[in-house]
């Protein structure tokens, strides 16, 4: 097997404030080759966002890295000088955050911004970072890419400015893409071309990391999925053992008992109950409070990500010993 692009190792991410220690992200890992995209999935405050700034240390001042390695193309992000990572961010590791507006400024048009960009990361000269932005700008389908370099973010409707932000990302051909949501609050025609543009990136060799709420996207797009709570990956497998059967009760909790499959109408489905404060997380199965299977043993022992399938891995002890789960 060749050596995956991204190597995500017992990756541990902490909020410190006062006394109190929040393990947001608790011992992930997870690899990526490239042209593979894996889906990011869980419910809000489950620690999707801070796991993916985590691995380019895009964090407040008040986190803390505490433990893992995440080895991009063998070398290790997180101990890599804060120089070397500016220098990567943005050119072999693009980013695309949920609201377009805060990716450009405001006073340039964006065209400067896109050859900026690539000047900045000396990834060619100027007539070449203009030629490549006015291409950049077509294959996210923005029309008239001339006139659109001359403008400014205002000027831009909202889609359009969402394919910007994703011009923005893709100008420089990064090796990885991670996106947090990048379409969630497009309709469902805009989001579509955006996921479509993404494809043709993947089918080039393009690794991607997405984050969505939305299980349709996740199975349109994405190869595999990592299903997080708490903190933890509860259920890793590709996407399609995922959907058909999940095997941990809080993805099926999330997927419900009737699972449609289409584009954007999918959400993931409230489960009763809370997620567990993450200053005070059980001994045991964090979702044991919520979890309509949890059992004495489930609030005592730890449960650990373990294959059940090839390529499937569920934090479950009654999945693992293959138990009455289908009842
Ligand atoms: N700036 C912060 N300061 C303190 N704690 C934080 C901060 N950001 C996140 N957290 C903690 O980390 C946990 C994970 O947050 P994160 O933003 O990764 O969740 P998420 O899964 O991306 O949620 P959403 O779906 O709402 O975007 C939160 O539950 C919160 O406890
Ligand atoms: S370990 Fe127990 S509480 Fe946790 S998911 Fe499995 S059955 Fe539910
Ligand atoms: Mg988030």
């Amino acid at each position: 097997m060749t050596a995956p692009l991204l190597d995500v190792r017992d990756l541990r991410t902490e909020f410190r404030r006062n006394d109190q220690v929040v393990r947001a992200v608790d011992g992930l890992s997870y690899q990526i080759q490239p042209g593979e995209a894996i889906a990011i999935v869980g419910e809000s405050g489950s620690g999707k966002s801070v796991s993916v700034r985590s691995l380019l240390r895009l964090l407040p001042a008040h986190a803390r890295i505490t433990s893992g390695n995440v080895l991009f193309e063998g070398r290790d992000l997180l101990r890599l000088p804060e120089s070397t990572l500016r220098r990567m961010r943005g050119s072999q590791i693009a980013f695309v955050f949920q609201d377009a507006m805060t990716a450009f400024n405001p006073t340039m048009t964006i065209g400067k911004q896109l050859t900026e960009h690539l000047l900045w990361h000396h990834l060619t000269d100027q007539a070449g970072a203009r030629q490549r932005a006015i291409e950049a700008m077509g294959e996210v389908g923005l029309d008239r890419p001339e006139v659109r370099m001359r403008q400014y973010p205002f000027q831009l409707s909202g889609g359009m400015r969402q394919r910007a932000m994703i011009a923005m990302a893709l100008v420089s051909q990064p090796r990885l893409l991670i996106a947090d949501e990048p379409t969630t609050a497009l309709d469902v025609t805009l989001q579509r071309q955006i996921l479509d543009i993404l494809k043709a990136k993947k089918r080039a060799g393009m690794a991607i990391v997405l984050i969505t709420h939305d299980l349709g996207v996740a199975r349109y797009f994405c190869d595999r999925a990592i299903v997080m709570y708490a903190g933890k990956a509860m259920e890793q497998a590709p996407i399609a053992n995922l959907l058909e059967t999940p095997r941990h009760p809080y993805t099926r909790g999330l997927l419900g008992s009737s699972l449609e499959i289409g584009m954007g109408e999918r959400r993931l489905r409230p489960i009763p109950g809370n997620p567990p404060n993450l200053a005070f997380l059980p001994p045991g199965c964090p979702f044991a409070e919520r979890c309509p299977l949890a059992e004495d043993r489930c609030r005592i022992e730890p449960q650990v990500l373990s294959p059940i399938a090839q390529d499937h891995n569920v934090a479950c002890w009654k999945a693992t010993e293959g138990a009455a789960l289908h009842a």
